[in-house]
């Protein structure tokens, strides 16, 4: 399964071997990709551009893997969502091809802030039920950052949390939003964190949360995972505030080394970007979205409307997040192959964009990249 076998993305950056024995780790039932070659033997997959540079770097994605000959069928869809009976849902076309493919690779959507609209985003996670994110962080050999030595996983609950979308006036001049935390939410992401810890070779979970301020919710949510850390005695498990990770992980990386850390919805997009900044940003993060019945691969940066047609952006963390989706599909030969070309372009650094501190263009980049594939 995908997390379990691409704990990968990172994990696997530099233990390609150890991405390969997790492969064989079957250990539930969670997120497993059952996808088959079709009859031109290849797999399909569902490609969402995206808005903004999403369609460049979705272009770069597609380039590399042709040029290293993975055997996949891109499915291209729009999901610029369509309202039915006063609700966003994505468009039948886009739902299908995900469906039958179980597997998608996600560029950035723009989310217009405000009234009216529902993020695409959070409606694709409640369509498909992708209760877990995993954003892997580790330093890339070769790009100078503060910190050289970030190695950590971080698993986000999906669906629930702050992120419920239950807010409503009280009065004039009074809101409330309700944080929702169920236990069955709860215990699902922890015991993906577990079994992610356990195949990964991790082995160490720590839940990060407020409990002592949101006793009942966040309360909840540790009480799941410690219940759940006594059905995997081989994994070490603790458990931390969110105001004390930030400070550790920031004063010193190596406090969370190895580790698993899982947490409710708005803790983990906070930190899992935190954690992004430490190994150098967003344009080098990857992430994937873990489902039961299918799993969404995505960069976690925005459109970048500021740079869009310009040929400026930087392709790298939808490569990688594609990386990840390899391994999920047990592709290990052609994600090694393309991670390896990401990072000799980077370690090189004579060809980098923008944001890189590089001249290139994303076409000369995506060049750079196949030339060492
Ligand atoms: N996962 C997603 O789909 C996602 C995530 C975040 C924001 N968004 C949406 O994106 C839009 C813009 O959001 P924002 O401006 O806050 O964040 P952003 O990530 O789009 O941009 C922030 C800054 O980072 C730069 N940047 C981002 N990705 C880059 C890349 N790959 N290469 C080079 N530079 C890059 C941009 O040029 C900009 O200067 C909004 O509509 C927002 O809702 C979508």
């Amino acid at each position: 399964m995908l997390a379990l076998r691409s704990s990968g993305l990172l994990g696997a950056l530099a233990k390609p071997q150890l991405a390969r024995t997790m492969a064989t780790a079957k250990s539930s039932a969670i997120g497993a990709y059952v996808g088959k070659k079709n009859t031109r033997g290849n797999y399909e997959v569902t490609m969402i551009p995206g808005d903004g540079i999403g369609p460049e770097i979705s272009k770069s994605v597609e380039r590399v893997f042709a040029a290293a000959k993975v055997p996949i069928e891109w499915e291209s869809v729009d999901v610029t969502p369509v309202i039915r009976n006063g609700r966003t849902v994505i468009p039948d076309a886009a739902l299908h091809s995900v469906q039958k493919n179980t597997i998608a690779l996600k560029g950035p959507l723009a989310t217009p802030i405000g009234k009216g609209h529902v993020s695409l985003n959070l409606t694709l996670r409640r369509t498909f039920n992708l209760y877990a994110n995993v954003r892997p962080c580790k330093s890339i050999v070769g790009f100078k950052t503060p910190y050289e030595d970030v190695d950590t996983v971080l698993i986000r609950e999906n669906t629930e949390g702050e992120y419920s979308g239950i807010e409503h006036e009280v009065v004039d001049g009074v809101v409330q939003s309700i944080k929702l935390i169920t236990r069955q939410a709860s215990e699902r992401c922890a015991r993906f964190a577990f079994e992610y810890a356990r195949t990964s070779g991790r082995n160490h979970v720590t839940a990060v949360h407020k409990a002592n301020i949101m006793k009942l919710s966040d309360g909840l949510f540790l009480s799941a995972c410690q219940d759940l850390a006594e059905q995997f005695p081989d994994v070490k498990f603790d458990d931390i505030l969110l105001d004390r990770a930030c400070l550790h992980i920031t004063q010193n990386p190596v406090n969370f080394s190895n580790t698993v850390m899982v947490m409710p919805n708005l803790y983990g997009d906070i930190l899992s970007d935190m954690c992004a900044g430490l190994i150098g940003g967003l344009g080098l993060t990857p992430s994937g979205n873990i489902g039961r019945d299918a799993s969404i691969f995505e960069s976690v940066h925005g459109t970048a409307p500021d740079i869009a047609g310009q040929d400026k952006a930087n392709p790298t963390a939808l490569l990688l997040s594609a990386v990840m989706m390899l391994r999920h599909m047990n592709l290990f030969a052609q994600a090694d192959a393309i991670e390896s070309a990401v990072f000799k372009t980077i370690a090189a650094g004579k060809v980098l964009t923008g944001d890189l501190g590089g001249r290139s263009t994303n076409t000369q980049y995506t060049d750079a990249i196949i030339g060492n594939l």
